[in-house]
C-alpha cells in the first residue's frame, strides 16, 4: 500500500514554514510515501521562486504543482525548465517553460503526477484541460497505473466533472485554488479517489491566507487595496491517501486539516 499526501495551496511565508515543518512529521507519524504540494501562493501569497521550490523539495515535497499564479515571481520562468518536480498546469500551449507532468521511480514503484488547470472564471485562457489531461493519462498509464491529478479550478462543477471524467484512469483527482476545504472526499466506483478542493496551508484567522480587515475593506469599498499574508498559526490542509500500487486503485481517502503553530509536537484540530 502506498500512502499519499497531498497538501493544499500553500500561502506565503507562515504557510511555508508550517509545511517544511510538518512534511517530516507526517511521514514519521503517519507513515507517508510520498508528498505533492501545491506551492502557487508560497511566495507571498503569489506564485513561487526558485529558493521556495528548493526549500519545499528539500523538506520532503516528491512534487510541487501550482496553477494560475505560477509566472508570477519573474525568476521562475528560467527555473522552471531546470526543476522537473515543479509542475506548471499541463494545458498551456506547446512550447510554454516547464511541464505538467512527472513520473517519478520511488521504493513503491512509479509514481505519476499531472497538474492542470479548469477555465471556469479563470482569467487565464489555457487550452481545453479535459482534451489535454486525456491525452496524458493515456500516455503515462503506459509507464505506471499510479497517477495523482491537482485540479486547479474555480468551480465545483469543474472539478467534479474532472475527477468523474478520470474516474478508473489515475488514482486520486484533487482540487486546489479556492483555499477553502470541501467535505466531499470519497472514492468513485472506478477506484479514484477525490476530494473537490483540498483546502490550503495558511493563516488560520484570515480570509483565504489575507489579513481579513483588508479583505472586508476592498468588498465594502470596492477600491483596489493591499492585503498582505495574515499571521498567525496555520491551518494546513489536504488530503491522506491510501493507493494499491499494483493496480493504482485507491482504497482509502482522508481529509488533513490541523492547527500548527509551531510550538508543539504534533499539529492539532
Ligand atoms: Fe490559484
Amino acid at each position: 500500500m502506498l500512502k499519499l499526501l497531498f497538501l493544499g495551496d500553500v500561502v506565503g511565508e507562515p504557510g511555508r514554514r508550517a509545511v517544511i515543518d510538518l512534511i517530516p512529521i507526517f511521514k514519521e507519524t503517519r507513515g507517508v510515501d510520498f508528498v505533492v504540494v501545491n506551492g502557487v501562493n508560497s511566495a507571498n501569497g503569489r506564485g513561487i521562486t526558485p529558493k521556495i521550490s528548493i526549500d519545499l523539495l528539500r523538506a520532503g515535497a516528491a512534487v510541487i504543482t501550482s496553477g494560475d499564479h505560477i509566472w508570477d515571481q519573474k525568476e521562475i520562468i528560467p527555473y522552471i525548465d531546470t526543476e522537473p518536480r515543479l509542475l506548471r498546469p499541463i494545458n498551456y500551449p506547446p512550447n510554454t517553460p516547464g511541464s505538467g507532468s512527472i513520473v517519478l521511480d520511488t521504493a513503491k514503484g512509479k509514481i505519476g503526477v499531472i497538474n492542470v488547470q479548469g477555465r471556469t472564471f479563470m482569467n487565464t485562457p489555457l487550452e481545453n484541460p479535459f482534451l489535454a489531461i486525456q491525452a496524458e493519462v493515456e500516455r503515462m498509464r503506459s509507464e505506471t497505473p499510479v497517477i495523482f491529478v491537482d485540479v486547479h479550478c474555480e468551480t465545483t462543477s469543474e472539478k467534479i466533472a474532472m475527477g468523474r471524467f478520470l474516474d478508473g484512469k489515475v488514482s486520486a483527482v484533487v482540487g486546489t485554488h479556492t483555499h477553502t476545504q470541501t467535505a466531499d472526499e470519497q472514492i468513485f466506483p472506478g477506484g479514484t479517489a477525490f476530494l473537490c478542493d483540498a483546502g490550503m496551508c495558511g493563516p488560520a484567522q484570515s480570509c483565504l491566507g489575507r489579513e481579513i480587515d483588508p479583505i472586508i475593506q476592498r468588498f465594502l469599498t470596492g477600491r483596489p487595496i493591499l492585503y498582505p499574508v495574515a499571521r498567525g498559526p496555520v491551518r494546513v490542509c489536504g488530503a491522506l491517501i491510501e493507493i494499491d500500487e499494483r493496480t493504482g486503485t485507491a482504497t482509502k481517502i482522508e481529509r488533513v486539516s490541523e492547527i500548527w503553530d509551531g510550538s508543539a509536537a504534533q499539529p492539532h484540530q
